[in-house]
């Protein structure tokens, strides 16, 4: 019965509880998962590291489940000091995934995720390519689906509009090689995510 243990169903575990309490993240960590999957593809890295990347984008707001409800479930802006307080999933879901050896790399994937290209994003201001690439990746997927889907606070944007601001981030945001990748397959990676059209 504990033979063999499938990563995908542990990961659907994990995020389950997160899903419980934040009801946007489902799918929203699914769409960045399937889009990240997509683009590694594309990219052309083995199946190994293709399937961390995929993994580590599942779980990359992981630590989302240790922010209060006032904050997390809040409908409208968030002031600074709540942002502040959300700033800390990173570090909350890097810790979790540490508990065990085997989330380990996929800890530090998800302790970047809000890394930028030019160093100026959190928790650590790290730059190109001391961020890890799986990191690098997330960043890229995770703003496309903020901006392609409607928050409590605005609607989604328009696709051009989205595609654009991607294109316009490439090296200072994202990494410039992903995001020509992105650009490349950007109909293509609309249909993998779903959003309607
Ligand atoms: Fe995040
Ligand atoms: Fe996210």
């Amino acid at each position: 019965m504990f033979g063999v243990v499938d990563f995908h169903e542990i990961i659907g575990c994990i995020t389950g509880a997160l899903e419980e309490r934040d009801y946007y993240t489902e799918g929203h960590s699914q769409r960045v998962s399937d889009m990240v999957l997509f683009i590694a593809k594309r990219m052309g890295f083995p199946k190994d590291e293709v399937m961390l990347y995929h993994f580590s984008a599942h779980l990359h707001d992981i630590g989302k489940i240790g922010i209060p409800d006032a904050i997390l479930r809040k409908n409208g802006r968030l002031t600074d000091a709540e942002f502040a307080v959300i700033k800390q999933h990173p570090e909350i879901g890097a810790r979790i995934l540490r508990k065990s050896p085997a989330f380990k790399e996929i800890a530090e994937i998800v302790l970047h995720h809000h890394e930028r290209f030019d160093g100026q994003g959190y928790p650590d201001g790290i730059a190109d390519y001391s961020i890890p690439l799986g990191s690098r990746l997330i960043a890229v997927c995770d703003s496309i689906d903020a901006m392609m889907t409607t928050r409590s606070y605005r609607k989604a944007f328009p696709e051009n509009v989205c595609y654009e601001e991607i294109k316009q981030c490439s090296g200072t945001r994202y990494d410039p090689d992903i995001v020509d990748i992105v650009v490349a397959n950007w109909k293509e990676l609309m249909e993998v995510a779903g959003y309607s059209v």
